[in-house]
């Protein structure tokens, strides 16, 4: 198996992405840990998986945290970090600057907190998956600083490749996916706007959590891939809107 005997972090593994991403790791025969801050969520995503996986506690705003999970991990193969909160879109100047700033805590600044403390126990030809998302390149209004974030991530996957070679260091950028994230828009309002972002994409489909775990096992295992922001979005940046 691709990934046989091999430990990989995965921050935002209790939901969407992060927990497709440890169901398809596993399979492909990887020890899996997967960490997020709700111990309910992370309880109830470990239920699901392999008993190869195990789940830490972690709230990426608080570095201590980040510091403690890779401590107890030690040596790692590859770390994801797909943890991210909803972000209404709103327009700039009705947004306090200390709400504008927070929008980049949970994204950005987890990640920079993550690779911080993961990236000295990746072992030789492991690397580093971060999120980013199509809004980076095709924002809409409302969401100048969704694209913001997103582009910061991009651009500190560029950096941290150069920085950390030989360890690699990759983003995915996916497109309007099928997730938990989409469950604070009503129920009833959310089969019309999944048909809506579909419609924008050239495949006409909304993506699945599975398809984005799949960039991130191409990405962990292709020793050749580093700097890359891979999009996975069905042709959102080239379709019409
Ligand atoms: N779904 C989409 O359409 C889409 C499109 C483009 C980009 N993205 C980005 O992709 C990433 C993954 O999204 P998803 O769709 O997989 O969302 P999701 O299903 O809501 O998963 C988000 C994960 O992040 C964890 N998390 C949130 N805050 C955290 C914190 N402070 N510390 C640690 N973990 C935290 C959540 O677990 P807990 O609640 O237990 O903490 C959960 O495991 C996000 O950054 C999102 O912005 C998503």
């Amino acid at each position: 198996m691709a990934l046989s005997g091999q430990r990989i972090v995965i921050i935002g593994g209790s939901s969407g992405m992060g927990l497709a991403s440890a169901r398809a790791a596993s399979a492909a025969g990887a020890a899996v840990t997967i960490a997020s801050s709700d111990q309910g969520r992370l309880e109830a995503a470990l239920a699901g998986l392999p008993g190869s996986c195990e789940g830490v506690v972690v709230n990426t705003r608080n570095e201590a945290d980040v510091a403690a999970l890779f401590a107890g991990v030690g040596e790692l193969d590859h770390m994801v970090y797909t943890a991210g909160d909803t972000a209404r879109p709103q327009p700039l100047g009705d947004l306090p600057l200390d709400a504008a700033r927070e929008l980049f805590e949970v994204r950005f600044w987890g990640a920079v907190t993550a690779v911080k403390h993961a990236a000295r126990r990746v072992r030789p030809g492991g690397s580093i998956v971060l999120t980013s998302g199509t809004v980076a390149v095709r924002p809409a209004p409302g969401t100048a600083l969704a694209a913001g974030n997103a582009a910061a991530v991009e651009g500190l996957t560029r950096g941290l490749a150069a920085e950390l070679a030989p360890v690699r260091v990759n983003a995915v950028r996916p497109g309007a996916i099928r997730t938990s994230l989409w469950d604070p828009v009503p129920e009833s309002q959310r089969a019309a706007l999944f048909a809506t972002l579909a419609d924008r994409t050239l495949t006409k489909s909304i993506g699945e959590a599975d398809q984005i775990a799949a960039a991130h096992l191409y990405l962990m295992e292709n020793g050749f891939v580093t700097g890359t922001v891979l999009t996975v979005d069905g042709g959102a940046v080239l379709a019409g809107s």
